[in-house]
């Protein structure tokens, strides 16, 4: 297939981009290396992907309606997967607009320039976060998502409503998939993992919201990579589809587990719990497993392990970052 990946310079991204190009894709990735966080990361990311002879990397925003219809007429796209996002629930908080901006007007230029050169399949990255504190736990796909708690969650709601309305104009088939929070090799700097795994390893404390109790349904970077891919290959109609580990851990078994991986204890810095942060989350995942046949594989001990091998070999330090 002949793919437009946008936010492909990122870490889910750069991820999904070379095992694309290893099954065979041609990938053209747009992503503006958004400061976010530091773009030196980024470009590390894509080192792999750019010698490939099937790969693209066109450095841009999914804003720039103009350069969309530039790409869409120079490229006959099969498929767009679309991850390119301000992520993050703490900084929305603080920059509503611009999250809004990025992730809903951004989506509505792209599903536009999609309907204008006819191309009409998309996979795209959607999150855990819409379920807000849902009342029933593990999390449906058939739950209420009326009640946000961040403009982040808002804005991907939002967003998936949008793709709703172009399957329903136009025919689009577009899987929405909620992913629950990913972890692995590359991932974001500011997410509670690397946070932890840095200050652990250089003995400076951690800070810690709350007093432990909220949990997360952690994914491992590679069973997020096979559900977006497996999704690819049924795309049909218009669906929504968590895609999590189902297998939650509280955030004090969360730092046990890299406690005992680093083999050093954690400093706790404890502070209050943060505004637009949710309880819990808890994937029920029969639905994409149905449709898809996504299986998640990685447990939380082996994905910690994983990452923290690859945090050690320094990648993110190399760069002085
Ligand atoms: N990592 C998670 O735990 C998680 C959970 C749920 C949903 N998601 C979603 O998955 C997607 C990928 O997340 P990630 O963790 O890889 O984040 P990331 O920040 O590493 O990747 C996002 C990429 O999008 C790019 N981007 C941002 N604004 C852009 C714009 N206007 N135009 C073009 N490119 C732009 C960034 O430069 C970045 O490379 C996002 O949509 C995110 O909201 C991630």
């Amino acid at each position: 297939m002949n793919i437009l990946l946008t936010g492909g310079a990122g870490f889910i991204g750069s991820t999904l981009a070379e095992q694309l190009l290893s099954a065979g894709h041609r990938v053209v990735c747009l992503d503006n290396l958004d400061p976010y966080y530091d773009p030196r990361l980024k470009r590390e990311n894509l080192r792999q992907a750019l010698a490939h002879p099937a790969f693209r990397f066109q450095e841009g925003d999914i804003r720039d309606r103009e350069l969309l219809a530039a790409l869409f007429s120079e490229n006959a796209f099969d498929a767009v997967i679309h991850l390119a996002a301000r992520a993050g629930v703490r900084p929305s908080v603080q920059d509503p607009a611009l999250y809004y901006d990025v992730n809903v007007n951004g989506t509505l230029a792209l599903l536009q320039a999609m309907q204008q050169a006819g191309v009409t399949k998309m996979v795209f990255a959607s999150s855990s976060s819409v379920y807000g504190d849902s009342a029933r736990i593990p999390f449906d796909e058939t739950d209420p998502v009326d009640k946000p708690l961040s403009p982040y969650a808002a804005s991907k709601r939002a967003a998936e409503l949008l793709c709703h309305t172009f399957h329903h104009l136009y025919g689009f088939d577009i899987f929405c998939l909620r992913f629950f929070t990913v972890y692995g090799p590359r991932q974001r700097p500011e997410m509670a993992i690397s946070h932890f795994t840095d200050q652990i390893l250089h003995g400076r404390p951690i800070n810690v919201f709350g007093d432990g109790s909220t949990a997360r349904d952690y994914t491992y970077i590679d069973d997020i990579v096979s559900g977006i891919r497996k999704s690819l290959e049924s795309l049909n109609g218009y669906e929504i589809l968590n895609i999590g580990g189902s297998d939650p851990i509280s955030l004090t078994g969360l730092i046990r587990v890299i406690e005992q991986t680093v083999g050093r204890e954690a400093l706790i810095h404890r502070l209050p719990m943060q505004p637009g942060d949710v309880q819990r989350t808890y994937a029920t995942i029969d639905k994409a497993r149905q449709i898809t046949g996504y299986e998640p594989s990685v447990r939380i001990e082996e994905g910690i392990r994983r990452f923290v091998e690859w945090f050690q070999e320094g990648k993110p330090e190399q760069l002085g970052v």
